[in-house]
């Protein structure tokens, strides 16, 4: 696997950092994830302009202009096998003797990018959906930041596993819906596709943004806003969707069955034209 590294090209296992990367020390560092399709980057300039807002909002300068990124991305992607590849992009704010407070003067930033295998959920996940569990969101209120400090998320994605399910969903204050530890969700009642709006308690997905243009320009009825608890709890269907994962149906949530327990109609629908847009727009 070739890996990029501060400007070089090199086999994963030459990529070195020092001890002292900021992002090791305090996880002080921000990151992407990026599909790439039949050797197609999917959606980059909205992938490189969420990376933009993440840098800014912890005021570390963009080290590339997107024309820059672009290359590089190219370059790695060339330089991997997969014709389906995920790239990994994390960026911290560098090497500096451990002091809270960033260095100054500001050292370079540590860029690593790498690809792996793109493996899209297989038959099974698709035809019986996924399970979740429900937890109290106990992250910070920057989450629109996609930071490489993801200890909450970790233990929040740990607590599905050790339940033997795939997800955590998260609510906000016994109130309201947010997103999944690695995940955005959607909730579908009465035919209506819900999805909680963009602000700082969710990361603002590009397949969820993906998802309401499909909603939008084929007349599946969707609402932006706040989603209550019990509008959870009360779904016809639940969908997840991220970057990796695409569109999966969650069909069982607290050990409940959602709605009739199967992959619903929204679900199919939404799936078939995720597939479709990939399809035209990634593989022509
Ligand atoms: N995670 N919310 C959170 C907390 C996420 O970590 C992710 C993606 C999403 C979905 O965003 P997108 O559709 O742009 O992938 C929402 C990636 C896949 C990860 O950390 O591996």
């Amino acid at each position: 696997m070739t890996v990029y590294l501060n400007g070089q090209f090199l086999p994963i296992t030459e990529a070195k950092i020092s001890v002292l990367d900021r992002g090791f020390i305090f996880g002080d560092g921000v990151y992407e994830v990026i599909p790439v399709y039949s050797r197609h980057i999917f959606r980059l300039p909205e992938h490189l302009q969420r990376l933009r807002h993440s840098l800014d909002s912890i005021k570390l300068a963009n080290p590339y202009s997107d024309a820059e990124w672009a290359q590089i991305i190219q370059e790695l992607v060339t330089r991997n096998a997969p014709e389906d590849q995920y790239l990994y992009l994390h960026i911290t704010r560098g090497v500096a003797k451990r002091d809270h407070a960033f260095p100054n003067p500001s050292v370079p930033p540590t860029v690593f990018l790498m690809s792996n295998p793109l493996n899209t959920p297989p038959a099974a996940l698709l035809q019986n959906g996924i399970s979740a569990i429900t937890a109290p969101d106990n992250r910070w209120l920057r989450c629109d930041i996609k930071a490489i400090s993801l200890l909450p998320n970790v233990l929040l994605r740990q607590m599905a596993i050790d339940a033997g399910c795939a997800e955590t969903i998260m609510l906000r204050d016994n109130e309201f819906l947010t997103e999944g530890s690695a995940s955005n969700i959607f909730v579908v009642k009465n035919g209506v596709l819900l999805a909680p709006p963009k602000d700082n308690l969710m990361l603002p997905g590009i397949t969820y943004d993906v998802v309401l243009e499909l909603a939008a320009a084929n007349g599946i009825p969707h609402e932006v806003r706040k989603v209550q608890v019990a509008e959870v709890f009360d779904a016809d269907e639940l969908l997840l969707t991220s970057s990796t994962k695409e569109v999966l149906a969650i069909t069982l949530l607290d050990e409940k069955p959602v709605g009739s327990g199967k992959p619903g109609a929204m679900f199919a629908k939404l799936h078939a034209l995720y597939q479709k847009f990939k399809q035209e727009v990634m593989r022509a």
